[in-house]
């Protein structure tokens, strides 16, 4: 997939896992990381031999710590919202990627972390892993979307705990919360996300992407837009071959 600096991409039968690389920053995001990670989303949202992904860091301590502070201390507003829009960029390709998303969430993911984390569909955690959204403690109030997925995933409540103070969260508590999925010990996380990927990938591919953008169109529609739209997705479906051959293999069993 061309050579990246900060972001490596490894396939494995129908998953394409995407790890940052940038263990000496516990994986924080500077401009070049967030960019490289938009381009790589881009080739994978053509590839179809690619059903499922997988967004992971490298090393056993974090998913990714982050926006990067050293950066974000030395910039101006103008710079900082060419930052945002990237991230926004980078992060909606991400929500909106015509495959599914997984996080498998390796230790820290903290403010754009946490929100990379957000911006996947199944977030999977080692038990090591911490969470939170501590933009406030710079002076700052998420910036990659965190304001309005968030609140989304685990309600407006616990969203504003977790905004206002800052505070950091453990694997079992962002379980609670409904944050993530499911909490592993370490060195089964990626065998887990691969399990949940190649069940995933089983399944037809168009009725996988379907039901993604449903879903995600009908998160921000009144209800009867919702099912119109799914109306609309599900006769979608009838029109691929994909839909015949599985149902005439269903009767045909019979
Ligand atoms: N941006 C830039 N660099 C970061 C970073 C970030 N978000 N998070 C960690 N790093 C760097 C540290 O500066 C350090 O670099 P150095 O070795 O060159 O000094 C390296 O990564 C290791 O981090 P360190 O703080 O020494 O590790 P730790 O185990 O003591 O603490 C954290 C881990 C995650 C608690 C701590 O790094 C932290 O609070 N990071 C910032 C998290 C954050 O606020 N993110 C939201 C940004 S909007």
């Amino acid at each position: 997939m061309g050579s990246q600096q900060y972001i490596q991409v490894e396939k494995k039968e129908e998953v394409a896992i995407v790890r940052i690389n940038r263990p000496e920053k516990l994986n924080a995001m500077n401009l070049d990381v967030i960019k490289e990670m938009g381009s790589i989303m881009e080739q994978l949202d053509r590839d179809d031999s690619v059903k499922v992904v997988i967004v992971t860091g490298t090393g056993e301590k974090a998913f990714s710590a982050g926006a990067d502070i050293e950066y974000m201390s030395k910039i101006s507003p103008l710079e900082a919202e060419q930052y945002a829009l990237t991230g926004h960029d980078t992060l909606n390709r991400i929500a909106n990627l015509n495959k599914p998303v997984i996080a498998a969430v390796n230790g820290y993911a903290l403010g754009g972390g946490c929100e990379l984390a957000l911006s996947c569909d199944i977030r999977v955690a080692s038990k090591n892993a911490s969470m939170g959204q501590p933009e406030v403690t710079i002076g700052i109030c998420p910036g990659w979307g965190g304001t309005q997925r968030l609140m989304r995933v685990i309600g407006p409540a616990r969203a504003k705990d977790l905004i206002f103070t800052g505070r950091r969260i453990s694997a079992d508590e962002a379980f609670q919360m409904g944050l993530v999925n499911k909490v592993v010990e370490l060195p089964q996380l990626m065998d887990e996300c691969m399990n949940v990927a190649k069940q995933i990938a089983k399944n037809s591919a168009i009725a996988v992407r379907v039901s993604k953008t449903l879903l995600n169109r009908g998160m921000d529609s009144d209800i009867n837009t919702g099912l119109k739209l799914e109306i609309f997705g599900w006769t979608v479906c009838f029109t691929h071959p994909d839909r015949e051959q599985r149902m005439t293999a269903f009767v045909q069993k019979k």
